[in-house]
């Protein structure tokens, strides 16, 4: 008698979120509107997928303005955001800009400013080197420090705890920043902290999914790039509830012995991760030996945002032409 072939579990949601959907948009339009070569500072989004079509099309990716020649090239900002300095260098090279800064980053931006403008001095909760962080710390570099775990949280020593605010990185872990956040609230009990979690609402959905998703399967696969922030994050929410989880990006590395064995699988997409990629992994463990798909719905998603203004209005003359 031959091993029954284990369920895959699909959370829902996964894979694209509003501000990744808006950024992959911006620059396909950029394409199609000004024709290439259209520059983009850093991977637009984290995937390498979406990074190599884009490519195709004329996209060329560079982590530095001065990669770019000066004169009236067009530059996209990734959905990560930029620091100010980022957008002076471009201005005084001249350069054409686009900004598929997503909204909820530019939030983040927001506050920063207006914290430091009001004096306060801001303790960032995120990941050294992330490009977000970078682009965050960029908008009041003398004002912020860094902490990136509970012992950093134990230790960071400010100038005056009454006037002290707290931002974060927006695709953390839901739980380990309720720690941080705890500690600090503890140590400085005048700490303002944001009106609304700055955890944008894709990585807490994600990650909720995820949770409900490792209660049925005990092995779990996210799709998403090594360099995704929320990616990893949902690896490691599997892992805490239990799961086995590993980080996969694309169908080739699937693991072979994932399958045989398993009660269940689940899978799931970081938000920078193209649901084509997903489709050629349940392919990878339907080939393997895995049986019927059923989607496990969390949370229905209805965001969108708005593409920039100048986009829109090329877009709609290169149609009225
Ligand atoms: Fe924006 Fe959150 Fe996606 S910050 S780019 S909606 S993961």
């Amino acid at each position: 008698m031959s091993a029954a072939r284990p369920p895959i579990l699909l959370a829902s949601p996964r894979g694209f979120c509003a501000g990744v959907e808006r950024a992959v948009e911006i620059a396909e339009l950029a394409l199609e509107v000004y024709g290439p070569p259209v520059y983009v500072r850093h991977e637009i989004v984290h995937n390498r997928r979406v990074v190599e079509d884009l490519r195709a099309k004329g996209a060329v990716f560079v982590e530095e303005l001065d990669e770019i020649p000066a004169g009236d090239a067009l530059v996209i900002y990734s959905a990560h955001g930029v620091a100010p300095a980022v957008r002076d260098a471009a201005r005084a090279r001249g350069l054409r800009t686009l900004d598929a800064t997503c909204p909820l980053v530019t939030k983040v931006h927001v506050e920063a400013l207006r914290c430091a403008r009001d004096g306060y001095e801001i303790l960032l909760v995120g990941h050294r080197g992330h490009v977000e962080v970078e682009g965050t710390l960029g908008h009041a570099r003398d004002a912020m420090h860094l902490v990136e775990s509970r012992e950093q949280a134990e230790q960071v020593q400010v100038r005056n705890p009454e006037r002290l605010a707290v931002l974060t990185q927006t695709t953390l872990s839901v739980d380990d920043t309720r720690e941080i956040l705890a500690v600090l609230a503890r140590r400085f009990p005048a700490l303002r902290l944001p009106k609304k979690d700055d955890i944008c609402y894709a990585t807490q959905n994600r990650q909720n999914a995820v949770k409900a998703l490792a209660q049925r399967a005990d092995r779990v696969l996210v799709v998403g790039a090594p360099s995704s922030s929320n990616s990893n994050r949902l690896v490691e929410v599997a892992r805490a509830c239990g799961a086995r989880a590993e980080l996969v990006e694309s169908a080739t590395d699937v693991p072979r012995e994932w399958v045989a064995g398993a009660r269940a699988l689940g899978v799931t997409a970081g938000a920078s991760t193209p649901q084509v990629v997903v489709d050629e992994v349940i392919a990878e463990l339907v080939r393997l030996g895995a049986g019927e798909v059923e989607e496990l719905v969390t949370e229905l998603e209805d965001v969108h945002f708005t593409l920039p203004l100048e986009l829109r209005d090329a877009r709609r003359q290169v149609a009225g032409s």
